[in-house]
C-alpha cells in the first residue's frame, strides 16, 4: 500500500513537504484616494476598506509599509468628471497628488498604477463614448496621455485596466517617447465582464450609468480567447499580464503559467473579497482560513503577484503562523 499519510504525521512533517508557501511579497494592496480633505469614507459593500483624502491616507500607509507587502494598486476618485475624463491625465490631478506623497513619504513602496478612464468620465464607460459606443481608437491617446502623467508623478508600474485593443502598444510607445523607457507595464490582459466587480465600483464610484462593459472586457465562457489577449500583450511589450478576476478563473491562471515565462498577476477582487468578508460577519465561515486557502489556490494555480484587499490581513496571518 502507498501510504501518503506517512508526510501528513505533524506540523514538522507537513510543513517540509509544503509545495506552495504564501509570503507577504506575493501581495499587492489596491488604494482608493479621493479628492478632498478629512475624508475617510467606508465604502459599504466592501467592510474594512475606505476611501481616504490624501491628508488622511497616514491612517494606512503606516500598515501598508510594515506589512511586508510588495506594494500598492493607486485607484483617483476625482471630484469633476466630464466626457473625456480631462482629470485623468491632469498633472496635479488627485491620482498624481496621492503618487507624489506617498513616493515622498514611502520611498520603498512600489506604486502601481491603475489606467483607466471609468472613475474620470461622467458616463462611467472605460473609453470615449459616442452615441451607444465605446470608441477603441479615439480612446488610446487619453490612455496614453494618462500613463504619462502618472508615471511622471512618480508611479512605479502602470497597469491599463480598460481592455481597449492596442492599448498596451500605444502606451509603451508613448511612455517611451516621454523617456520613461524604464517603467514597466502589467497589463490587465484577461480581463472579464464579471458581476464580481460590483462592490469595487461602489468603492471608486465608476460604475457604467449606461449598458455594461461587454462589448470590451472578455466573455467569461472564453477561455482560449484569454490565452490570445495574453499573448498579444505580450508581443505588444507588456512586461507583466494578469488574470482578473482570480478565483473563478483558476483554469487561465493555470493555462498562462504553463505557456509563458513571465511574472503573472492575478486580482483576487471585490465581491470575492466581499462575499468572505459577509460570511465571515455572519460567523459562517472561519475568515482566516478561508482566506489563506483562496490566496494559496491563486499562487498554486500559478500566480506570482496576488492584487487583494485580504493582503494586510493576509501578511499578518502568515507571520502569526511563521
Ligand atoms: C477599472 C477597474 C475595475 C476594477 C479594477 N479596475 C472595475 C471595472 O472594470 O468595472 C475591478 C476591481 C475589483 O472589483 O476589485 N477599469
Ligand atoms: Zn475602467
Amino acid at each position: 500500500m502507498r501510504r501518503f499519510r506517512r508526510l501528513r504525521a505533524n506540523p514538522a512533517m507537513r510543513r517540509m513537504v509544503c509545495e506552495t508557501r504564501l509570503n507577504a511579497a506575493d501581495f499587492i494592496y489596491p488604494i482608493f484616494v479621493a479628492e478632498g480633505n478629512n475624508i475617510m469614507k467606508p465604502v459599504d459593500s466592501m467592510p474594512t476598506v475606505y476611501q481616504y483624502s490624501i491628508d488622511d491616507l497616514e491612517q494606512i500607509l503606516p500598515q501598508i509599509a510594515d506589512s511586508g507587502i510588495s506594494g500598492l494598486l493607486i485607484f483617483g476618485i476625482p471630484e469633476k468628471k466630464d466626457e473625456l475624463a480631462t482629470e485623468a491625465y491632469n498633472d496635479k490631478g488627485v491620482t498624481q497628488q496621492a503618487i507624489r506623497y506617498i513616493k515622498e513619504h514611502y520611498p520603498d513602496l512600489l506604486i502601481i498604477a491603475d489606467v483607466c478612464l471609468c472613475e474620470y468620465t461622467s458616463h462611467g464607460h472605460c473609453g470615449v463614448v459616442k452615441g451607444d459606443k465605446i470608441l477603441n481608437d479615439s480612446t488610446l491617446p487619453l490612455l496614453c496621455k494618462m500613463a504619462v502623467s502618472l508615471a511622471k508623478a512618480g508611479a512605479d508600474i502602470i497597469a491599463p485596466s480598460d481592455m481597449m485593443d492596442g492599448r498596451v502598444a500605444a502606451i509603451r510607445a508613448a511612455l517611451d517617447e516621454n523617456a520613461l523607457t524604464d517603467i514597466p507595464i502589467m497589463s490587465y490582459s484577461a480581463k472579464f465582464a464579471s458581476g464580481y466587480y460590483s462592490p469595487f465600483r461602489d468603492a471608486a464610484e465608476s460604475a457604467p450609468c449606461f449598458g455594461d462593459r461587454k462589448s470590451y472586457q472578455m466573455d467569461p465562457c472564453n477561455g482560449r480567447e484569454a490565452l490570445r489577449e495574453i499573448e498579444d500583450d505580450i508581443e505588444e511589450g507588456a512586461d507583466m499580464v494578469m488574470v482578473k478576476p482570480a478565483l473563478c478563473y483558476l483554469d487561465i491562471l493555470r493555462a498562462a503559467r504553463d505557456r509563458y515565462d513571465l511574472p503573472i498577476a492575478a486580482y483576487n477582487v471585490s465581491g470575492e473579497f466581499s462575499m468572505v468578508k459577509a460570511a465571515a460577519q455572519l460567523g459562517w465561515i472561519d475568515e482566516k482560513r478561508i482566506v489563506l486557502e483562496n490566496l494559496t489556490a491563486i499562487k498554486r494555480a500559478g500566480a506570482d503577484i496576488i492584487i487583494t484587499y485580504h493582503a494586510l490581513d493576509a501578511a499578518k496571518w502568515i507571520k502569526e503562523d511563521n
